[in-house]
């Protein structure tokens, strides 16, 4: 992968920066995106960046919980529709803020009909209108009525993508924007704005046409993502494995072509976890405390976690863990048959918590069934309890089909639970397998995706752990990572640094994409 421009090489400039995304944490916390949103935003700010947030205001983020300030009333936005079309020709919304504890300022789209009245983030038949009303109130907001103007406007995945392409041709000769440089990141590329069958060329968006009107059917057809990297200045993913492979048809969902392409302008930076949120030795959800020193303390919380959970509550047999998502992406349909095979076979214990997928979640619970006091199992969301099994089970499994970057594996290695993961995307750039002749190492790895692949890893880790030695030299291993987002936060400023860059180079504008 390229190389973007050092910022810290010189003195390393202050930079104004607007996320817009279509979640947040601590305000709602569906997707790994909304914390990537939140925790490196909170990073840039301590490096001394302005960073504000924008993003919608749903009915359940709780007034209470975080106070809110009206700062605009009356935002119309405009719809591409005439007056006697017989559609709105404007969207009314407002803007509310609330300031975070860190001191961020974060921006509320306020709409009752798109935002308010839904329940949950996404999974609407007009979620494009939903996408396009935020990503057009945000800009219509900051140029027109707000006294603060970002060097960087940086939107996540197909959600807020049509940013970049509205400024790059609504606003393409205002001078508010001329110096605005635009960042996409992509959190995972198979989820477009419409769904991807890269196979149809029906309704094929090859992104340079006009986006229609909110309410045509054509909105729908858009590719907002493959809009999104066309237009701005800048597109980065989650890990540079990630960043390889989209490259790929076999991971690129149909945009591997264009991103072929456009790859001078593609750069791959990983995640990391809020170090402060989570340390073991501190963290309160946690019955026994402990950091690299006191590992020893972790079979406490095994205990309470089997006991949780209704295991046997044996310290010595071996735990595994498995917290996200239950889809496909994450290799659930594997892990379950695997298992079923596996803990016949073995002296082990398994932990679940996810929810998604009602077959998936159906089959945990059979699992569950078919090993009492072996096998437990959550399927509904839950905030506190995987921080038990971060820092009560011994290893953490992740078999996923791809993983753009995941976390889950960097808080289980912070925990001291070993991760056993397929070696692709993020999970290969942040997990080394473990070698037994110079035991370095922290987890263990598998590269193709089938059953006798993970099989053959989690004996080899269950096996290892037998010896307590060398099994506290992975623990050690894996704790002593760093994966904060102070570090990542650097990577971001150069990032910036490159998209400003570029912006005034006009490298990715202009006539290869003139309308
Ligand atoms: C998506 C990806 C995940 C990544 C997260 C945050 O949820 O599937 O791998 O960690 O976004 O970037």
């Amino acid at each position: 992968m390229k190389k973007p421009l050092n910022s810290s090489s010189q003195s390393s400039p202050k930079y104004k920066i607007l996320h817009i995304g279509a979640e947040v944490t601590p305000f709602s916390n569906v997707g790994g995106l909304s914390s990537v949103i939140a925790y490196l935003s909170k990073s840039l700010l301590k490096k001394g960046h302005d960073v504000r947030i924008f993003m919608p205001r749903f009915s359940f983020i709780d007034e209470k919980q975080f106070p809110m300030e009206m700062v605009f009333e009356g935002l119309a936005v405009p719809t591409g529709y005439a007056e006697g079309d017989g559609k709105p020709t404007e969207l009314i919304c407002n803007i509310r803020k609330h300031v975070t504890e860190d001191g961020i300022i974060v921006y509320f789209l306020e709409n009752m009909e798109y935002y308010e009245k839904r329940s949950n983030v996404y999974n609407y038949s007009d979620d494009h209108v939903r996408w396009a009303l935020l990503s057009y109130g945000a800009l219509q907001f900051i140029s027109e009525k707000l006294d603060w103007k970002p060097d960087i406007i940086h939107s996540h995945d197909w959600h807020t993508a049509l940013v970049p392409n509205i400024v790059a041709t609504k606003y393409r000769t205002s001078p508010f924007f001329e110096d605005i440089a635009t960042v996409l990141t992509i959190h995972n590329i198979h989820f477009q704005g419409k769904s991807v069958d890269p196979s149809s060329e029906l309704n094929f968006d090859d992104g340079k046409s006009q986006i229609p009107k909110f309410f045509s059917g054509r909105l729908k057809t858009l590719n907002f993502l493959r809009r999104g990297i066309i237009y701005s200045d800048l597109v980065n993913t989650v890990s540079n494995g990630y960043a390889r492979q989209i490259l790929t048809r076999e991971y690129g969902s149909g945009l591997d072509k264009l991103l072929t392409e456009l790859r001078s302008k593609l750069f791959g930076v990983i995640n990391g976890i809020d170090y402060e949120k989570f340390d073991p030795l501190t963290d309160p959800l946690l019955p026994a405390n402990f950091d690299i020193n006191s590992i020893d303390a972790r079979s406490e919380n095994k205990l309470s976690l089997q006991k949780e959970f209704g295991l046997k509550e044996k310290a010595e047999v071996p735990l595994i863990g498995y917290v996200g998502r239950l889809d496909q992406q994450k290799g659930v349909d594997l892990l379950l048959e695997v298992l079923e095979k596996f803990l016949k076979d073995f002296n082990a214990q398994f932990v679940l918590i996810g929810s998604g997928d009602n077959g998936y979640e159906k089959a945990a619970q059979r699992l569950a069934k078919k090993f009492p006091q072996i096998v437990g199992v959550h399927t509904f969301p839950n905030f506190t309890l995987p921080k038990l099994v971060f820092g009560g089970a011994d290893m953490m499994v992740m078999p996923s089909r791809f993983e753009p970057c995941g976390i889950v594996q960097m808080e289980a290695m912070r925990y001291g639970a070993v991760p056993i993961v397929r070696a692709t995307g993020g999970l290969d750039d942040t997990v080394t397998d473990f070698d037994p002749a110079t035991l370095n190492g922290t987890g263990f790895k598998f590269k193709d995706f089938d059953g006798w692949s993970l099989y053959g890893q989690l004996v080899r880790a269950t096996e290892t752990y037998r010896n307590k030695e060398t099994w506290r030299k992975i623990q050690e291993n894996a704790i002593r990572q760093n994966f904060s987002w102070t570090e990542v936060a650097s990577k971001y400023e150069d990032l910036y640094k490159t998209a400003i860059h570029y912006k005034q180079e006009g490298f990715f504008h202009g006539d290869l994409f003139e309308l």
